[in-house]
Formats: structure tokens, sequence, C-alpha cells
């Protein structure tokens, strides 16, 4: 990981957003860029111009970090994401969580699409993250330690904070949307899987498979930022009776559940509101 690049990332946020002062963050994957579109936008900054970002190299990733608000909270918002498939380290993966741990943030959305294993999962479908399995072979914590990601080895006996998990069952029992729940698996990518990996996924109790998400959440937890993480089940796993599989599929029906993700980050967004208050 390249910290001087990190460093100089977040010198730039400071120096272009001198007054931001966000408490909320979300990283937004895969067909995920119209969930925000309910939040005021304060302001925009290209990927490109963000030292260590760069461009994604992924179609349906727009490459902006916005500062917005909603619900009166402010929100550092990464309108797409970089992967490890990327073959590009793990600086721009590690960024958003670095800038938004050194900008104060205390809470992260991570989301994406996924392939759903579990009989329920059906594509269009949400699911929250109620844990990872890390099967990418890889992991971002390797390396010199530096103290930013709290201690050498850290716990992950609950990466993704309950209480966040309780306000987004809230928020979709409010919205009327089901809200599925379940274990994401992260492979390296940038293959979809193999039936037999699938099956092999079944047994390690997958119920969710995708390209991402996990090192954040490892970064970010490690980090001491609270972490929600969310799955836009795009299609059926490999093999579970799908037909092949596509990026073009993926985002064709994430795309078609977008304004459902707009209720579901609008209704959080309340959510955190409501609870920031009772704090
Ligand atoms: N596998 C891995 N990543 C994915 C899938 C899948 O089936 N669908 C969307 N992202």
């Amino acid at each position: 990981m390249d910290y001087h690049l990190l460093k100089q990332a977040v010198e730039h946020i400071k120096e272009q957003w001198p007054e931001a002062n966000p408490q909320y963050g979300a990283i937004l994957g895969s067909g995920w860029n119209g969930a925000i579109s309910s939040f005021k936008i304060k302001n925009k900054i290209s990927y490109e111009n963000i030292p260590g970002m760069e461009k994604p190299g992924v179609k349906g990733h727009a490459g902006q970090l916005i500062w917005a608000e909603c619900c009166g909270l402010e929100a550092l918002l990464f309108q797409g994401r970089r992967h490890y498939y990327e073959g590009i380290g793990w600086t721009p993966i590690a960024l958003p969580i670095f800038v938004c741990q050194q900008m104060n943030v205390s809470t992260v959305v991570l989301t994406n699409a996924a392939g759903g294993l579990a009989d329920g999962l059906r594509p269009g479908s949400f699911m929250l993250i109620e844990d990872h399995i890390n099967w990418m072979g890889h992991n971002p914590l390797m390396g010199p330690h530096d103290p930013v990601w709290g201690p050498r080895f850290p716990d992950q006996t609950q990466v993704y904070d309950s209480n966040l998990k309780k306000l987004t069952n809230q928020a979709a029992t409010i919205i009327g949307e089901k809200l599925h729940h379940g274990i994401y698996l992260a492979t390296s990518g940038p293959m979809y899987e193999t039936p037999a990996e699938i099956r092999t996924f079944l047994t390690m109790g997958a119920d969710a498979v995708g390209m991402s998400t996990v090192p954040e959440a490892i970064l970010a937890h490690a980090a001491g930022i609270r972490v929600l993480g969310i799955s836009c089940i795009a299609n059926k796993a490999a093999g579970l009776g799908g037909g092949n599989l596509s990026h073009e599929e993926v985002l064709e029906i994430t795309q078609r559940a977008v304004p459902r993700m707009q209720k579901l980050f609008l209704q959080l967004w309340h959510e955190f509101a409501v609870q920031k208050k009772k704090r």
C-alpha cells in the first residue's frame, strides 16, 4: 500500500472541501450509482483527480467522489469502486476507507452486486451481509503494518456492526422491502465461478458470491469504522439454473433495482439521523 499516495489523496480532498465534516460514507458498487439520487449533492471530484485513485476500469462504476447531505447528515459517497482483479494493487481499493478514516467518518456502507447461492436469493433481491468468507487468496492488511489499521492481528468476530444491521432491518421493514440475510464470499475475480466452485462454496456456508467488498470491510473494521454491507443479487450463481453469466446481465438486473436501492438508502439515512438525535 502506498501511504504517500493515500495521504496525498486526503490532503487533496481536504483542500478542495475544507468545510466537509462527513460522519457517514458509502462505496457504491456495480449498479448502485443511482441509490443516492435523493441526496443533496454539495460537490464532486472525479477519481482521475484524486492521487492514487484513478478511473475505474469497469463498466457500471461511475468514478467520482461525492460530498452530499441527506436527512441533515453529511456523507462521502464513492460512486464506483476499484477492484483487486484490475491488477492495481491495494492502494486504490484502500483509498476510500483511508479517506473516510482520516476525515472522521464513523460509519461506512459497502454495496455490491453478487451472485445468489442460497435458495431464496432471486435476482433483484437485497441481502444484508451478516458475515463474510475471504476466498480471495489475498488480503489488504498483508505487508508492513501501519497503526492506522489498528493492531497487527485484528479481531474479525463481528466485522459487520450489529446495530447497523438492526437499523437496516428497520429501514427495510418501513419501506416494505424484504431483506435477506447471509454470508458473502469474495473471490479475487475477474472470472465468474465454475459450477463446481459454487457447489463447494455452498458447503462452506456461502449465500452469495462476488469479487469485492471484503477487502474494504476488513480495512474499515480494522480502522475502527462501523461497517454495513448490502448486496444486490444480480443472478443465480453459476450452475444453479440461470444459464451463462455476463456483466451486461448483472448491470441490467441491478439497474432495475435502482428505485428500490434509492428508497432503501433514503430510509437508512433517516434511521441514521433518528439514532444520532437519540445519542
Ligand atoms: N459471481 C461473482 N461476482 C458476481 C456475480 C457472480 O455470480 N454476480 C455479480 N457479481
